[in-house]
């Protein structure tokens, strides 16, 4: 048993890397029940389908449906940007009224993680913006938007199709007739180079085609001076006292950020870190444990030399240890793990308190899985993934005679015990 425990951690090595920090995902169908997409207002999953205003007769409306997961964009340490392309295809129906009498459009935007639709963000805002963030600086927002609305105070005067950097101004735009495709389904493709920085979009309708328009924009934009490393990506869109049915019906995406590891010693538990991540709750619990196993194993090995590997096993594993130097190292790991953040070098004592400090904050907000790593994506069991975190912030809290055992923290990831209470 302990040799398969000692060899555990290689084989997950063997099997998990090389990683990159990538998303990638396709949905054809919006199920109802499924728990990758987050409907936000009045979007809702209908018939397969998003319905972006479920309440279109209804005035000043906003609905939001973003990806569940988080995206890394770039990587502050290697200034690694990702590539991303995403496709996905809606319908507009401006309900057989004239212009101006329908509104207000989509966008398909890329926000910090945690954005939430501003207060009086309806009509013109498209669900993203308000009077006092409609033009900041302190915005962290790229947007591109099919904006079926004419308002006379920031955009142009036509109806477009344009991209938007931290402003409901657009960056540049290209005329588009909202009414004239009113109920077509147009495929749209939004792509981003990280090599020339360039943001393109393009779009074909199934039937319809207007000769004048331009069916594609393209926008130079380094994204890592607007947007922070990770970011929710999604749609949002917004009625005034005019309204207009929107659907997406179709949203593929994927990005591919890869990180790789440069400076020798700590690139390899940099490495080992990164491979665990890929996998999804059950894993990682083994992995942790694996981990803790092997790290038993060697403190027993320096100590008692002549002691073999076959002695090891959970049973022999010493309650004191878990108040000792030992399980910081084990606890880092943990939250690295759940979050795909590092902290510095695990087994050492010098870990950054920054990912420490920032876990502690959601689980004070009641937030824990907002730090849950973009990777885990689909085979997210979110239980599984908070309490590993919890237990991670249990073995670190300050009074250290409150930090658990090895033994207690392994019972908590088996589901043996209730998680804990924490101070926040
Ligand atoms: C959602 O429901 C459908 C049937 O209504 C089922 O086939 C599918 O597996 C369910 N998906 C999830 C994620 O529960
Ligand atoms: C605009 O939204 C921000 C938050 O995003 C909020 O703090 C501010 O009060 C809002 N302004 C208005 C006029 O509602
Ligand atoms: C369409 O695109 C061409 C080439 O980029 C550009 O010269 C022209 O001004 C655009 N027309 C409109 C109406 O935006
Ligand atoms: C947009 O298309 C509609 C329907 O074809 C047409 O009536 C309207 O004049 C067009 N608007 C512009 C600005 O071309
Ligand atoms: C950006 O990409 C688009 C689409 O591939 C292309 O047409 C355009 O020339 C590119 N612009 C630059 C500046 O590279």
């Amino acid at each position: 048993m302990a040799t398969i425990f000692y060899k555990l951690p290689f084989f997950l090595l063997l099997f998990l890397l090389p990683s990159a920090n990538s998303v990638s995902f396709q949905i054809s169908h919006f199920e109802s029940n499924a728990s990758n997409i987050l409907y936000y207002g009045d979007a809702i999953p209908s018939v397969g389908a998003i319905e972006m205003i479920n309440k279109v007769n209804y005035v000043c409306r906003v609905g939001w449906a973003t990806y569940a997961n988080r995206v890394q964009l770039w990587d502050s340490i290697t200034k690694k940007l990702t590539n991303f392309a995403t496709h996905y295809s809606s319908f507009l129906y401006t309900q057989g009224s004239p212009a101006p009498k329908y509104g207000h459009g989509l966008a398909f935007f890329l926000a910090p993680v945690g954005f939430e639709i501003p207060p009086d963000s309806a009509g013109g805002f498209l669900g993203l913006f308000n009077t006092t963030t409609s033009d900041s600086r302190k915005n962290q927002i790229v947007l591109v938007e099919f904006d079926s609305y004419v308002n006379v105070e920031w955009d142009p005067s036509v109806e477009h199709v344009g991209i938007n950097k931290n402003s409901i101004a657009s960056a540049v735009y290209t005329p588009w007739n909202a009414s004239f495709h009113s109920g077509d389904t147009v495929d749209v493709w939004i792509t981003y180079s990280a090599s020339t920085k360039n943001l393109s979009v393009s779009w074909e309708y199934q039937t319809t085609s207007n000769a004048p328009e331009n069916t594609s924009l393209f926008y130079e934009i380094d994204l890592r001076e607007i947007l922070p490393e990770w970011v929710t990506v999604g749609f949002s869109a917004a009625t005034s006292q005019y309204g207009e049915r929107v659907t997406i019906k179709s949203w593929e995406f994927s990005s591919s950020l890869d990180i790789k590891e440069t400076n020798g010693k700590n690139a390899k538990k940099k490495k080992l870190l990164v491979g665990l991540t890929v996998s999804g709750g059950v894993l990682i619990a083994g992995a942790i444990i694996a981990f803790v196993i092997m790290w038993t194993w060697k403190g027993k090995e320096k100590k008692e030399e002549e002691e073999t590997a076959e002695t090891v096993n959970l049973a022999l594993m010493n309650d004191d240890l878990g108040r000792g130097a030992g399980p910081r190292s084990f606890e880092v790991v943990a939250l690295e793990i759940a979050t795909g953040r590092r902290s510095g070098y695990p087994m050492e004592e010098n870990f950054d308190v920054g990912l420490l400090q920032w876990v502690w904050n959601l689980y004070g907000r009641g937030d824990l899985l907002l730090a849950v790593d973009g990777k885990m994506e689909n085979d997210l069991d979110e239980k599984q993934v908070e309490c590993l975190i919890i237990v991670g912030l249990w073995c670190v809290q300050p009074d250290r005679n409150l930090r658990p055992s090895i033994r207690q923290a392994i019972r908590v990831l088996n589901f043996g015990a209730t998680t804990p209470n924490l101070p926040t």
